[in-house]
């Protein structure tokens, strides 16, 4: 309670102090939350059962893709996280209507007019560049800043503005803006794209459900967020074949309506969980999972000597015996093992009777959250993409602060384990991708709360 009052006045002084009444500021912005740290007493094994939270990287896409349709759209399993509150933000800024509830969310774009998003919440979340394809299409023009580096290193946005060209966008670059315009409606074609990348994708599918004629996107992403944002689209009237698969064919139609829609369980927070449950030795139940998504991360858990049952939507993680080493980890495009994944599988491994070997193979600067496992007495090695983690005996608790997102995440993985008590700080990284991480891991036995 007394945090969200904290971020209810912050966002309020923010907007005034900086003149951004127009808006609702995300309550993710710099200084937010960065006095709050977690808290944990390590050494507890983690039983119990745990409801996994809606995708984060479904929710985000499917609230911009409701900015195309007709009528409002009615979103459920949103979770409840900084990030969705910066596009709820967007939205808003861009004349939308847009009632929150719980993880249940309304859109009503019908007067949305706007066609620049600011500075301020382009920085705010990192997708936003999605917003690029969804505006151009329902506007015939947008006027976005260029989003800079993040903390995973470069992020460039090249086969998100040559696909968006081929569709008929004309893109100008002006001094960190991006300033585009469509003469007419956009044009479906044919698009390569030399690496499967999950925003280009998504910005391409947004941009073409309703451009005249047919696109085809070759060598798509595959992951299963790009199913759920087709599932959306289809259920609002748009035609999409081949989602989930390297060949996405799009059939452009006039107009798509808004609909009911449920998004997709977080296969990252699941890994997360399990993670936590193996180097713990514990015994969890996650509910409300999809275990086909699951299934690239599977293989990390039975090698490190888990117990891995599924039934349903439900798996059953534990672990009794030795904990041990992944031998090679090699991050790759859906169905490999997801870049997401990687920081909370590593927490794990560091305490493993072995040396685990991961290769970073989406992003270049994805290894921030070594230095702070050090900290807790991890040992491993950094050399360009590869990772050599040698498994120690103990790990201890120590003050950490999260970087990024699943790297701090698998700071409190590891932090669960480590003897004595770890000082997590840098939240409002964690909050972007986590609704409930301390209440969840309460819920199973860990000793851990936010102060
Ligand atoms: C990536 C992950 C996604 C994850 C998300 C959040 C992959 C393939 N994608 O998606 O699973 O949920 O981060 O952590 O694992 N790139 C370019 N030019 C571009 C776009 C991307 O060179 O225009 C490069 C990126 O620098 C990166 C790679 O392609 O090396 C993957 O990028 P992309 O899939 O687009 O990233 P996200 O959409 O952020």
């Amino acid at each position: 309670m007394i945090r969200r009052m904290f971020r209810f006045e912050h966002r309020t002084f923010l907007k005034h102090s900086m003149g951004l009444q127009g808006y609702e500021q995300p309550r993710g912005l710099k200084g937010c939350v960065t006095m709050s740290r977690l808290i944990v007493n390590g050494g507890r094994p983690l039983h119990g059962e745990l409801q996994i939270q809606g995708a984060k990287n479904s929710a985000l896409p499917i609230l911009i893709a409701t900015l195309l349709c007709q009528t409002p759209s009615v979103l459920h399993n949103c979770p409840d996280l900084s990030d969705v509150d910066a596009s709820c933000s967007i939205l808003k800024y861009l004349g939308c209507s847009v009632k929150k509830n719980g993880e249940n969310i309304v859109v009503n774009p019908i007067s949305a007019d706007k066609y620049d998003i600011p500075d301020e919440l382009m920085r705010e979340m990192r997708s936003s560049i999605v917003f690029l394809g969804a505006i151009c299409a329902k506007l015939g023009r947008a006027r976005i800043s260029f989003p800079g580096g993040c903390e995973l290193g470069p992020r460039p946005i090249d086969l998100h503005l040559s696909s968006l060209r081929q569709l008929g966008v004309v893109i100008e670059e002006d001094h960190g803006w991006l300033n585009c315009h469509t003469n007419g409606r956009l044009r479906g074609t044919n698009i390569v794209l030399s690496f499967p990348s999950v925003g280009a994708t998504e910005n391409i599918m947004l941009a073409s459900v309703t451009a005249k004629g047919t696109t085809t996107i070759v060598n798509a992403a595959r992951e299963p967020e790009i199913v759920d944002l087709a599932n959306f689209l289809i259920k609002c009237g748009a035609k999409i074949k081949g989602a989930g698969e390297s060949v996405i064919t799009i059939e452009g139609v006039d107009k798509i309506y808004g609909c009911e829609y449920t998004v997709i369980p977080d296969r990252i927070v699941a890994a997360t969980y399990m993670a936590a449950a193996a180097i713990t030795g514990g015994d969890l139940t996650l509910k409300g999972i999809n275990v086909e998504h699951l299934n690239p991360v599977f293989p990390a858990f039975r090698e490190a000597g888990c117990i891995v049952e599924t039934s349903g939507n439900m798996l059953r993680i534990s672990r009794i015996g030795k904990l041990y080493p992944v031998k090679n980890i090699r991050t790759m495009p859906y169905p490999g093992f997801p870049t997401d994944a990687q920081a909370p599988v590593m927490a794990m491994s560091t305490l493993a009777c072995g040396t685990s070997v991961f290769i970073e193979n989406i992003f270049e600067n994805r290894y921030k959250h070594t230095s702070e496992l050090r900290r807790l007495g991890a040992n491993i090695k950094v050399e360009g993409k590869v990772a050599i983690v040698e498994g120690v005996k103990k790990l201890y608790g120590a003050p950490v602060e999260a970087t990024d997102l699943r790297g701090g995440a698998a700071l409190v993985v590891a932090a669960l384990a480590a003897e004595g008590q770890t000082v997590v700080t840098g939240l409002r990284h964690i909050d972007r991708g986590y609704a409930s991480i301390e209440r969840d891991l309460q819920s199973v036995g860990a000793d851990i709360h936010r102060v």
